[in-house]
């Protein structure tokens, strides 16, 4: 496949739909959600041949933790297990893991397996992945302006050099690209707290496919349409 020039450089998703893909079986939520993981690695694998060097998934927010007791144990489990049985494979293929979100509240056991894929894939140079793991965009600015401030506290930090280049670097993602597209599953039209400030200028696709029919050619076509979208980022064409 000819690498499209207009592809967009970093795209991020929001996997919706999972719980409802399951549902219109009969089937419990989880499956749903397992049914998604595989999905992912379809969608990670169709990468290189598309132009895509960054992509940013959402796999927990936030406000996950509102659901069932036994759907987050679940969700948890999986990542564990997605970590350890996509770790060879995602080494071998040159992906570069990286995770965001707030650690603090996840297990010690996950964090650890998180830790480990990071370090395993930290020289790896093809596709950039990150997964958005116990992620709000809230959270994430308001993590970002306490270390800021106690960067001013020591002395470190000038607050008159505070600008729109120096907060970014506060945020989980200060070694990414804003994302270009950002593409949302399951008919939702709404972004749920994802990367709030990195999206201020993307594109947006809100796709009716829920997350586990999402395939490769799927994914190929909504990229062929932000390559027809014309980003002006508030300036007039000349
Ligand atoms: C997205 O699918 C996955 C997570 C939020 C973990 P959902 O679980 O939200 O699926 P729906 O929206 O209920 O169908
Ligand atoms: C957004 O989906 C979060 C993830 C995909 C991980 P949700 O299903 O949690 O979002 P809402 O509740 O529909 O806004
Ligand atoms: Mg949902």
């Amino acid at each position: 496949m000819t690498p499209n020039p207009r592809a967009p450089h970093h795209v991020a998703i929001i996997m919706d739909g999972n719980g409802r893909w399951a549902q219109l079986r009969g089937r419990p939520r989880l499956l749903g959600h397992h049914a998604g993981a595989r999905r992912v690695k379809e969608i990670v694998r169709a990468c290189p041949d598309l132009g895509v060097k960054y992509l940013t998934i959402f796999a927990f927010s936030t406000e996950n933790w509102k659901r069932t007791q036994s759907e987050v144990a679940g969700l948890m489990r999986l990542f564990k297990r997605y970590i350890r049985r996509e770790a060879h494979d995602l080494k071998a293929e040159n992906v570069r893991v990286r995770f965001i979100g707030d650690r603090v509240k996840l297990e010690p056991a996950l964090v650890d397996l998180m830790d480990g894929l990071e370090l395993a894939t930290a020289e790896n140079t093809g596709t950039n992945l990150t997964i958005a793991l116990n992620y709000g965009g809230r959270d994430e600015v308001t993590r970002a302006a306490r270390r800021l401030a106690h960067d001013v506290k020591l002395g470190k930090l000038d607050p008159r050099q505070i600008c729109d280049e120096t907060f970014p670097r506060y945020l989980d993602t200060y070694v990414l690209p804003d994302p270009d597209l950002v593409i949302r599953t399951s008919g939702e039209a709404r972004i749920s707290n994802f990367l709030l400030w990195q999206s201020a200028y993307a594109e947006y696709e809100f796709i009716d496919t829920l997350w586990p029919d999402f395939s490769a050619q799927i994914f190929a076509e909504v990229l062929v349409r932000y390559g027809l979208r014309d980003r002006r980022f508030g300036a007039v064409k000349a």
